[in-house]
């Protein structure tokens, strides 16, 4: 029996295999400790054994699903909720070649997943995901003597652990606010959606501010997002071609990657010291509130209240759902209809900031997702269709040890485990890093602009052809009008990111994992 109703104006659907679609990609395994062991494969067959014995343990979105709802009932009855532990497999284009026929290989055209090449051989990664940690090391054990009795060499294992407060990242961010929805179902239920659509306002939405998008662009076999759909900003996209097939029908993957996803791993290291003797030095320069500049480095106060809301930190915004990500940078979605059962109700949406003087362009979460700015600003982007098919589900989890306010330097490494999924390694993730991050912006009605009066590059990741410093600007209303104008600074920082390592791969289908373990492919 169905029981949701749709919104008949909006496009069907597709259902969605989630009996074949590994959980970690659309959902997130979003686990207290997720391990991750880099292999390089020694011997083919031996590893094909493994794998045949992994293949039957790999944990789909059903499984995920049927977990959560199992232990949502057994919480709400006041028991002691279940565990599980979670495993994901993943290869690199060369650990494909040792396992699958090269007619089978060639179809995969992105060309940063075909040339990634790592200092290190790492040929396949194994993600193990787990609420307890002693169910999580013993299945890391575990997995570890099979893999290296199964032809195969363990070369790291990088743990991650949830930090205190669970959601917040090392520099004390709440991180993973904001993804991409996506449209899809679960069952033939005309209205069984992955994505609840909780915007009263507008259907192609799931909670307000989280355009929900054509599955294809994070897993392969589904309709992905049309670029140049319509401009029009806000609009709902057309689905483009199926995401296996590039717009002239040739081939961007073969079809057994149907139902599989690209996943881009980076150790980042991050220097939390740098970044706080950052905020210091500059709060005491400027005379403004720390957390204030540290809010727009990442266009976030620390709770997760967005700048585009509030001038000042707001822990009840930051953790409110429902209006956390509500906001656009250059026009405003005005709030209007009462919302149905199950929907969110919304204050009025904050007035627009054309000109960065709230949130600056180079704040962290507005370079990585310009939402409806692209249109106007951002160079060779084609709207806010273009921005739509720029976007990636991120996966995140830190490691190494805390490092409280005030403590002495430790010398221990910490950082994210940053993982993320998409179907274009080069038009997702390095689109991101590199045309958004990385670069000076056109600020100026579409005038190339050289700084001070560009963005510079993100406050957070962005990088320079020069490692030891990074320059972005600021325009700060809180210091008072230069010249009629709010006052404009560049800033020099030193990076707080620091890739350490990570590599390129694919996560293929539960069942294309098995085929590769029967030798099939
Ligand atoms: C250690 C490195 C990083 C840190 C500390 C970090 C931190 C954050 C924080 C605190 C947020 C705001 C919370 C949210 O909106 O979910 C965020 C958002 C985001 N980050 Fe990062 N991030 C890091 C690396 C990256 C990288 C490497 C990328 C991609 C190349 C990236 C892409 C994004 C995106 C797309 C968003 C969401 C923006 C939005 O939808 O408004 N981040 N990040």
């Amino acid at each position: 029996m169905c029981r949701e109703t749709v919104n008949s104006s909006e496009p069907e659907e597709p259902v969605l295999d989630i009996h074949e679609i590994s959980g970690n990609i659309l959902l997130g395994f979003n686990k207290d400790r997720e391990t991750l062991l880099l292999l390089e494969i020694l011997d083919a067959a031996a590893f094909r054994r493994f794998l045949l014995a992994l293949s039957g343990r790999l944990t789909s979105i059903a499984e995920v699903l049927a977990f959560r709802r199992e232990r949502r009932a057994t919480i709400e009855s006041g028991q002691a909720p279940q565990r599980s532990v979670w495993l994901e497999v993943a290869f690199t284009h060369e650990g494909l070649g040792k396992l699958i026929r090269s007619s089978a290989l060639a179809e995969f055209k992105d060309t940063s997943f075909v040339a990634d090449r790592l200092g290190e051989p790492v040929n396949a990664l194994v993600l193990v995901a787990a609420d307890d940690a002693s169910e999580l090391a013993g299945e890391v054990e575990r997995l570890a003597r099979e893999a290296a009795a199964g032809g195969a060499r363990v070369l790291s294992i990088q743990q991650g652990a949830r930090l205190s407060p669970r959601n917040r990242e090392h520099f004390g961010f709440h991180d993973g606010i904001s993804q991409p929805g996506i449209r899809g179902r679960l069952s033939d239920c005309p209205g069984d959606f992955l994505t609840r659509r909780e915007n009263p306002d507008d259907p192609g939405e799931g909670k307000p501010g989280q355009a929900v998008l054509w599955p294809g662009e994070f897993v392969f076999g589904y309709p992905g997002q049309d670029p140049f759909a319509s401009n029009a900003e806000g609009g709902i996209q057309k689905p483009g071609e199926c995401s296996l097939l590039a717009a002239d029908r040739s081939p961007v993957a073969p079809e057994w990657a149907r139902n599989g996803s690209y996943l881009v791993f980076r150790r980042l290291r991050q220097d939390v010291g740098a970044f706080r003797d950052f905020i210091r030095r500059q709060a005491s320069a400027l005379g403004l509130a720390p957390a204030l500049l540290e809010a727009k480095l990442v266009g976030r106060f620390k709770s997760g209240a967005p700048l585009m809301r509030t001038a000042h930190e707001d822990p009840a915004l930051g953790t409110d759902g429902c209006a956390n990500n509500d906001f656009l940078y250059s026009s405003s979605s005005p709030a209007n209809n009462q919302p149905a059962s199950g929907q969110c109700r919304r204050s009025t949406p904050p007035a627009p900031d054309l000109l960065g003087e709230r949130c600056p362009f180079s704040s962290h979460i507005r370079k990585a997702y310009p939402r409806d700015d692209a249109s106007r600003f951002v160079v060779g982007a084609g709207g806010r269709s273009d921005t739509e098919s720029h976007r990636i589900l991120r996966r995140a989890i830190p490691f190494g040890p805390p490092f409280p306010e005030g403590a002495s330097p430790d010398g221990e490494e910490r950082g994210m485990l940053f993982m993320c999924y998409q179907t274009s390694i080069v038009e997702q993730f390095e689109h991101i890093q590199r045309q958004w991050a990385n670069v000076v912006e056109v600020r100026r009605d579409g005038i190339p602009a050289e700084l001070p009066f560009g963005a510079g590059v993100d406050g957070l990741i962005g990088q320079s052809p020069d490692p030891r410093q990074r320059q972005f600007v600021w325009k700060l209303p809180e210091l008072g009008l230069e010249n009629g104008q709010p006052a404009v600074r560049l800033l020099t920082a030193p990076p707080f990111v620091v890739p350490t390592g990570g590599g390129y791969f694919f996560v293929p289908s539960l069942s294309a994992v098995a085929q590769m373990a029967r030798g099939e492919l």
